[in-house]
């Protein structure tokens, strides 16, 4: 999902040359559970598959701002404007909080921003669909954050403090908008027809791509297993996407709306439920930025930069002079 391996070819093979003794070290803190920290030596490996890793999540916070920050100005109440202004603020700072932590990998700033404003950067799929009724934001509150906290909850105990520590508060934060989310869904569901026509066309429309966020199957995911051996993953895109499927067909019931899936039903014998195949043919196209608002996307992330140049420039200026002052 945020997180989820989509740049091809960037499996990272071990580096020759690196001292035994220290990478025999490194794998036993590892097995111990304990988190590795900036200063603590690590195999450049680990430390480029975080980059990838922890750059790709902040790059999908701050992208998964705009498809909902669309419908500020249209929230149908001030109480609702309030709370998504809230929301997608927070995922301003949840992109904050993984920019800094992929700084203390060594990585800059203006690098992993550059990265993503040429393309050459993934971030989540999903954020590729438009929104384009009022149901879309209690969609994504539902699905979308409630697929992030299902594959982000495991990261608050992933081997790299600093990412590790940043999810803490990212996960309570997620925990609300799935809220928000699942309360707009609520108010129309049981509301006029024409509300709840609303509400099933937004799940009609969000269920497979919200599947599509955990990333490709088991089978297909070839950065998976080291990742898992680092703690950088602790559960399979499949075993999430199963765990996802399980809560929300439940909570789909109580809205009396239908997960647009004729193969959804329960199995008795897994104790769980079944479900259709999934359209991956979709899903790469959109890694592969053919996603129906793809260009939008990233045209307003280069447009947002380039009109806040001068906030930048303000802050650099003001710092000089301040320690120009310093100095004097
Ligand atoms: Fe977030
Ligand atoms: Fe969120």
């Amino acid at each position: 999902m945020y997180t989820t391996e989509l740049q091809k070819g960037a499996a990272p093979a071990a580096i020759a040359n690196e001292p035994r003794a220290l990478i025999d070290a490194f794998e036993a803190r590892i097995a111990e559970d304990a988190f590795i920290e900036p200063k603590d030596w690590m195999p450049e490996a680990y430390r480029r598959t975080l980059i990838r890793q922890i750059s790709q999540h902040a790059h999908s916070e701050v992208v998964g701002m705009l498809p909902e920050g669309n419908w500020i100005t249209r929230a149908p109440s001030l109480r609702r404007k309030a709370v998504l202004l809230a929301k997608v603020q927070d995922e301003g700072g949840h992109g904050l909080y993984l920019y800094c932590a992929a700084e203390t990998l060594g990585a800059s700033r203006g690098e992993m921003i550059d990265a993503l404003h040429s393309g050459r950067a993934k971030y989540s799929t999903i954020f590729n669909y438009p929104t384009l009724t009022w149901a879309d934001i209690g969609a994504i509150g539902w699905l979308v954050d409630g697929a992030a906290i299902m594959n982000q909850v495991p990261l608050q105990r992933a081997s790299y403090g600093p990412y590790a520590r940043a999810m803490v508060r990212v996960c309570k934060e997620e925990s609300f908008h799935q809220r928000q989310g699942y309360e707009i869904m609520m108010v129309l569901a049981k509301g006029t027809d024409e509300q709840r026509a609303m509400a099933q066309d937004a799940l009609d429309r969000w269920w497979w791509p919200a599947l599509m966020m955990f990333g490709p199957p088991d089978d297909n995911s070839p950065n998976s297993e080291q990742s898992m051996r680092w703690r950088i993953k602790r559960d399979s895109n499949d075993a999430l996407r199963q765990k996802f499927v399980d809560v929300s067909v439940p909570q789909a019931d109580y809205l009396g709306l239908t997960i647009p899936d004729p193969d959804l039903a329960w199995n008795e014998a897994r104790g769980q439920y079944d479900y259709g195949a999934i359209d991956w043919d979709e899903f790469y196209a959109v890694v592969a930025g053919e996603g129906p608002v793809a260009k939008e996307r990233i045209e307003a992330r280069r447009k947002a930069w380039d009109d806040n140049a001068w906030v930048r420039d303000a802050a650099a200026a003001h710092e000089a002079r301040r320690a120009a002052r310093k100095a004097a």
